[in-house]
């Protein structure tokens, strides 16, 4: 049997230039859709794959990210004098009872491997899990959570993938695959941001990951891969020799939050995900709007 992960890490130090000027105070993860914070929805698909330790890769200039898992004394007084249970309830954040949460800082953002490998010390030596805030899955399984279950079996290194058009394999990194069962890919190769021309696949890697402690002194190396970033896919890559690869062809829908568009959707499909009699004046609005801006 593989070992369980327990720690997950969430890499939350970029730039998000790509959703300027919004974020140019505000981090991107920070975002809302429907009634919470991306990094919410994140925290909430991890604890509910029964992951216990949090651990956040925070920028020196956005540390308001972690802080959305603080206590808050002046909301709880004030709720609590109220006696506002319900909003007390919420301001729990999606944390589980006995979570452990722990920052630590990337002091520039080098790339998303880089990121990963500030958390070294704190992963110590077991498999962990990563999410990538801004790419958002609904279903009524968690991405992470139904990953763990096809993990039990193979162990190994896994990525989430999703079939991208062939003009986007540009922006993510793409695998080549070997044989498929129901819907793990053995991985043969991958490669990071590939022209359409070069790409062995339209297998996308989305921002969720399963990965073995071996991976930090392969990113150790600091090497730099595709927008001269330390890149998580090439470390991947280069361990496959000794660390296999899985791709995961998860359920449910993506939205890519790092962009507007993106964020504009998931919001639409995360507010109308409710049951119909609450969404119902969403629903009149989305059907006006369609009719003036359509
Ligand atoms: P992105 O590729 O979306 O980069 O990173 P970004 O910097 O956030 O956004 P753009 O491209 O400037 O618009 C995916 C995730 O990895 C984190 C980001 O915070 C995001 O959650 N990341 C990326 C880091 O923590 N550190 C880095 O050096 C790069």
């Amino acid at each position: 049997m593989n070992q369980r992960p327990t720690k997950v890490v969430f890499p939350v130090a970029g730039l998000g230039a790509r959703f300027l000027p919004a974020t140019k105070a505000v981090a991107k993860e920070l975002l809302p859709v429907a009634d919470r914070p991306l990094i919410q929805w994140a925290v909430e698909e991890a604890a509910e794959a029964g992951f216990e330790h949090f651990i956040f890769v925070t920028s020196p200039h956005k540390s308001a990210v972690a802080a959305h898992f603080d206590p808050a004394p002046h909301l709880q007084e004030n709720l609590s004098a109220r006696d506002n249970q319900a909003a007390l309830e919420l301001l729990k954040a999606g944390l589980p009872d006995g979570a452990k949460i722990d920052e630590v800082e990337q002091a520039e953002p080098l790339g998303l491997g880089h990121a990963i490998w500030c958390a070294r010390e704190l992963v110590g030596n077991e498999p962990f899990a990563v999410i990538l805030v801004d790419d958002l899955v609904h279903h009524e399984t968690g991405c992470l959570q139904q990953m763990l279950q096809a993990y039990r079996g193979t162990g190994g290194n896994m990525v989430a993938v999703e079939t991208v058009p062939p003009e986007d394999t540009q922006k993510y990194g793409i695998i080549a695959s070997g044989r498929q069962n129901g819907a793990v890919i053995d991985v043969t190769g991958l490669v990071e941001k590939p022209s359409p021309e070069t790409a062995p696949s339209q297998l996308a890697i989305i921002g969720r990951y399963i990965l073995q402690p071996e991976i930090f002194a392969t990113l150790s190396a600091f090497k730099k891969g595709a927008g001269n970033e330390i890149q998580i896919t090439d470390a991947i890559a280069d361990l496959m020799g000794d660390v296999s690869v899985y791709g995961f062809a998860f359920q449910g829908t993506r939205f890519d939050c790092g962009m507007p568009d993106g964020l504009l959707a998931a919001n639409v499909a995360y507010g109308l995900s409710k049951d119909r009699e609450k969404t119902a004046e969403l629903r009149r609005k989305l059907q006006l709007i369609l009719e003036n801006f359509g």
